[in-house]
C-alpha cells in the first residue's frame, strides 16, 4: 500500500532540485580533431531541448605585456593556460539557475576580452568543449557523460593548417613550429591520457553519424527521466516505500 502520508516535504523539495541540475555533456580531444562539428550535431538533433554550448577556449588567461611580445614562446595547449577557476565558477552559477557572462575570446588579439561577453542562461543541457576539458578532476565531476573525439594526428594537422591559414591569418612556417614546439607533445602528454575518462570515444568525429545518433538517444532517455521527475516529484519517495 502507498500512504501518500509518508511523503515528507523535504524530499519532494530534493527530487525538483535534482530535476533543476542540467545534464552537463563534456567533449574532449585534440585540437582540430572536430569537437566543435560533435557538439553542433548534438546541438542540432536535440531541438526541442534548451542546449548552451560552453568552450574552454573562453577561459584562456589573458597574456601579460611580456608575453605577448614573445607570444610564439606561450604554449595555448597546456593545462595551466586555462583560468579553470572562473570556468567552475561559471558552471556553479549556471547548475543554481543563473545566468553568467562568458568572455569572448580572440585569438588574433590574444585577448579575452571582446566586447560584449556571451550572456549564456541556465539550461537542461550544457555542453562544455575543450582539448583539456578532462584535464581537471573537479570540472570531470560536472559532467553526466563524456565523449572524447579521436581524430587521427595527419587530419588534426592538416585541419589545423587550414584554420590557421585561412582563419587566423597565421603563415605556415609558424603553425608548424607551434605543432612541433606545443601542440604535438601537450596532445600525448596532456590530451590523450584524459582519454581513460570518456564513456564514448568517437572515431572520425562528426564524420560519425551513427556515433552522434546513439550519443543523442542516451541523452533523450536521461532528460526524459529527469522529465518523470517533474511529472512524478514523489517518485523517489514512492520507490523507497516499496524498497523498506
Ligand atoms: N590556440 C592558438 N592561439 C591562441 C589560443 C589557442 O593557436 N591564441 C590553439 C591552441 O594551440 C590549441 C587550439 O587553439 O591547440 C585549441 O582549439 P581547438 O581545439 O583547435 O579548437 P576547436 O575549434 O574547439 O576544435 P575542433 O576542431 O576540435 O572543433
Amino acid at each position: 500500500e502507498l500512504r501518500n502520508t509518508q511523503v515528507g516535504h523535504p524530499t519532494t523539495l530534493a527530487a525538483e532540485e535534482m530535476h533543476k541540475q542540467p545534464f552537463v555533456i563534456g567533449v574532449a580531444g585534440g585540437a582540430a580533431s572536430g569537437k566543435t562539428t560533435v557538439c553542433d550535431m548534438i546541438i542540432q538533433q536535440l531541438h526541442d531541448q534548451r542546449v548552451v554550448l560552453v568552450n574552454q577556449d573562453s577561459f584562456y588567461h589573458d597574456l601579460t605585456e611580456e608575453e605577448l611580445t614573445r607570444v610564439h614562446e606561450y604554449n595555448f595547449d597546456h593545462p595551466d593556460a586555462f583560468d579553470t577557476e572562473q570556468l567552475l565558477c561559471a558552471m556553479e552559477k549556471l547548475r543554481h539557475g543563473q545566468a553568467v557572462d562568458i568572455p569572448k575570446y580572440d585569438f588574433k588579439s590574444y585577448k579575452n576580452n571582446v566586447f560584449p561577453a556571451r550572456r549564456v542562461n541556465p539550461s537542461d543541457v550544457i555542453i562544455l568543449e575543450g582539448i583539456l576539458i578532462f584535464h581537471d578532476p573537479r570540472v570531470r565531476e560536472l559532467m553526466n557523460m563524456k565523449l572524447f573525439v579521436d581524430t587521427d594526428a595527419d587530419v588534426r594537422l592538416a585541419r589545423r593548417i587550414r584554420r590557421d591559414t585561412v582563419e587566423k591569418s597565421r603563415d605556415i612556417g609558424t603553425v608548424l613550429d607551434q605543432y612541433s614546439k606545443f601542440v604535438k607533445p601537450a596532445f600525448d602528454d596532456f590530451i590523450l591520457p584524459t582519454k581513460k575518462y570518456a564513456d564514448i570515444i568517437i572515431p572520425r568525429g562528426g564524420d560519425n553519424h551513427v556515433a552522434i545518433d546513439l550519443i543523442v538517444q542516451h541523452i533523450c532517455t536521461k532528460l526524459g527521466q529527469h522529465d518523470l521527475c517533474k511529472i512524478y516529484p514523489n517518485l523517489y519517495v514512492i520507490q523507497s516505500t516499496f524498497q523498506i
